[in-house]
């Protein structure tokens, strides 16, 4: 018998990842998405790849009703992987209650639901934007949280609060929150990536849609950061180096094996590189320049921001295997199949 995980958002990027790395190490994947900011089509991909097409339900997990439902048809899982979220940080600004009704709605109906099934196990999708702006670097899980600068960090940080509390009431979940640095890269098939909605907000996507036409120039949002070249520095992953670390606090948690009933995890590489590195790798990577220009700075910008990985490492038993060579060619060649629609 394998065991089944209830992967939520898992048409979506690193959801998309993770369940192809679930379905390679024998587990039996049951999605739950409301296709928001996804296709339907992720799934044949991840059937292309993988040769099994997980179960897929089309829900919205504000739908207590529903999700309520959904939960008690599959309660003979073992862990949830709550990946849904809306998650661009832009709109999260202009639109907050949207971000934390969704973002925290679905949480709580999730919660329940599972809870209300004996489903114990709670894999939550967080970020390194819980730590604001550090004071001390690398950041390990031992650094204060802050108040994130934008409404969908927020929610973030909220809902690691509220899992921390629901553990401290006797409600015997166990949760794993792992909290991603900057996710790039996509899996090496070509068949599955990010794809985001209208202009992105992240470099990478911004970088390769430029590179293939898309957007006509690159702005790089200040080059007078105390940093070596006056860009950013971030802890730039391997977005399938992210999908084994679910992998593993699933197995963590199956396996009864966690210190604490909620455990939190960075998952980073502990290398940070500045957005100029990234440009440049990507110049050597396509053998092309970038039309890229130097403007203002964006607020809410860190300087630099890169994770201890000592943690994950001791007991999650990961580390992150793909260099920034890695990471940039699998989100080139991504970007190419996507626009020569194959
Ligand atoms: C952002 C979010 C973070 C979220 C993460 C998801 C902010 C402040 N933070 O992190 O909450 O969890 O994405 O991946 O938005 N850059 C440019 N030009 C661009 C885009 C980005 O120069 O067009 C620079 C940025 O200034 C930054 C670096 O590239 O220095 C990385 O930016 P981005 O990919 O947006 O990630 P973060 O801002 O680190």
């Amino acid at each position: 018998m394998k065991n089944k995980i209830i992967v939520t958002g898992g048409c979506g990027y690193i959801g998309s990842h993770t369940v192809v790395e679930l379905i390679e190490n024998n587990y039996e994947v049951v999605i739950l998405d409301d296709l928001s900011n996804s296709t339907e089509d992720t799934l044949e991909r991840i059937l292309k790849i993988t040769g099994t097409k997980p179960t897929f339900v089309n829900i919205d997990l504000k739908d207590k009703t529903a999700t309520k439902a959904v939960f008690k048809k599959h309660n003979d899982a073992e862990a949830v992987i709550n990946f849904a979220a809306h998650k661009a940080v832009g709109e999260s600004v202009q639109k907050p209650l949207m971000y934390y009704k969704n973002n925290l709605y679905s949480l709580l109906n999730t919660l329940s639901s599972q809870l209300e099934n004996g489903i114990k196990g709670f894999i939550f999708s967080s970020s390194a934007t819980v730590y604001g702006t550090p004071e001390t670097l690398p950041i390990t899980e031992e650094n204060e949280t802050q108040r994130p600068f934008s409404p969908y960090g927020n929610t973030k940080k909220i809902a690691e609060e509220i899992i921390d509390d629901v553990i401290k009431s006797d409600s015997k979940l166990q949760s794993i929150s792992l909290r991603y640095f900057n996710p790039i890269g996509a899996h090496e098939s070509g068949l599955i990536g990010e794809l985001p909605s209208g202009v992105p907000n992240n470099l990478m996507p911004y970088i390769t849609q430029t590179a293939v036409g898309l957007r006509e120039k690159l702005m790089v949002y200040g080059n007078d950061y105390p940093t070596k070249d006056g860009t950013p520095i971030r802890d730039y992953i391997h977005v399938v180096d992210l999908a084994k670390a679910h992998v593993l606090a699933v197995k963590r948690i199956i396996d009864k094996k966690q210190e604490q009933p909620f455990e939190i995890f960075n998952l980073g590489t502990g290398n940070g590189f500045s957005v100029l590195d990234i440009i440049n790798t990507f110049e050597e990577v396509t053998n092309s320049k970038l039309n890229y220009e130097i403007t203002e700075r964006r607020a809410g910008d860190v300087p630099k921001l890169f994770a201890s990985t000592k943690l994950a490492k001791e007991k999650l038993g990961w580390t992150a295997n793909k260099n920034l060579h890695e990471m940039i060619s699998s989100s080139w060649k991504w970007e190419q199949k996507l626009r020569n629609n194959n």
